[in-house]
């Protein structure tokens, strides 16, 4: 067993982003963040962002909107950054409140600044295998790990735990692609799927996407697979003094020993999350020009 370490790879990534940006004359590259009410998640994402940003020297700016802001007035609100020249990536975070269609949002933020890669025209170049889709943040994150640690996928059989727009389905269509890290074979299981169990054992890459505490148990899992954690989950924990801890979606100290490669939670996907959106920035900078 070999523990992923997505906080060294993520920093590697960063370095390599940092020198890039340096390099830079001029306009540097620059982020909008904008966050829709006080969702704690939220805000501790999008400052983690903020200091991702400012470690690599790429500008960013926090937009804060009320909770109750309608439809409308969000998407007047994401045309001012579209229009706006010194803005080269807008990301809207997940989840907006209910009132709101997050897919309506997603679609209208300019392609060509969708550094989250959530409207259907990089949706759709995804699916196509265009060069110049943006992806989304995760499942690039997830691709760059395998890429790096030279995870074969060849032939391979990646099971995909989750139907997400975010994680699941993009995650699936980069496997699905020609070439390296791609070529394999996938299979997508959601929460209506009869024995979920079943194609999880089968997987030679498990990617874990559903949001269920510590839901991949021991037998769901083949000897010597991958297993890709996506989850984030906080659950009750007297031991902690936040009187929480984190988790993910894989019950880790029953899969691990099975598993060739793991990634931990915390310190797997996550930091690759962000690491991937500073690059989708500094591309998005490199296009604008
Ligand atoms: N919420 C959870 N993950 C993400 C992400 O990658 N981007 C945005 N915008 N919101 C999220």
């Amino acid at each position: 067993m070999e523990l992923i370490n997505g906080n060294e790879i993520a920093q590697n990534i960063i370095e390599e982003l940092t020198l890039q940006v340096a390099k830079i004359d001029g306009v540097k590259p620059c982020v909008v963040f904008i966050r829709v009410g006080e969702d704690p998640a939220s805000i501790s994402y999008v400052r983690k962002k903020e200091k991702t940003a400012t470690a690599i020297g790429i500008k960013s700016r926090l937009k804060i909107l009320p909770e109750n802001i309608s439809q409308e007035q969000l998407l007047v609100e994401v045309e001012k950054e579209n229009l706006d020249p010194s803005v080269h990536g807008i990301l809207v975070q997940a989840p907006l409140p209910s009132h709101i269609e997050e897919k309506i949002i997603f679609n209208n933020v300019s392609s060509k600044k969708d550094v989250d890669g959530f409207n259907a025209l990089n949706l759709g170049k995804l699916c196509q295998e265009q060069d110049d889709a943006f992806i989304s943040c995760t499942p690039a994150g997830i691709l760059e790990l395998i890429k790096r640690k030279k995870i074969p996928t060849e032939g391979k059989h990646v099971v995909v735990l989750g139907r997400s727009l975010i994680v699941g389905k993009p995650a699936g269509m980069l496997f699905l692609r020609k070439g390296f890290p791609g070529n394999a074979t996938v299979t997508f299981c959601h929460s209506r799927t009869p024995d979920l169990k079943s194609h999880a054992q089968r997987a030679d890459i498990l990617i874990a996407a559903i949001g269920k505490p510590q839901f991949v148990s021991g037998d769901m899992v083949k000897q010597g697979a991958t297993v890709i954690d996506v989850g984030i989950n906080r659950i009750e924990d007297s031991s902690k003094k936040s009187g929480f801890r984190l988790v993910g979606d894989v019950n880790f100290e029953q899969v691990a020993s099975k598993t060739q490669f793991i990634t931990p939670v915390p310190g797997g996907v996550g930091p690759m999350t962000v690491a991937m959106l500073m690059g989708n920035t500094l591309e998005a900078f490199k296009r604008s020009k």
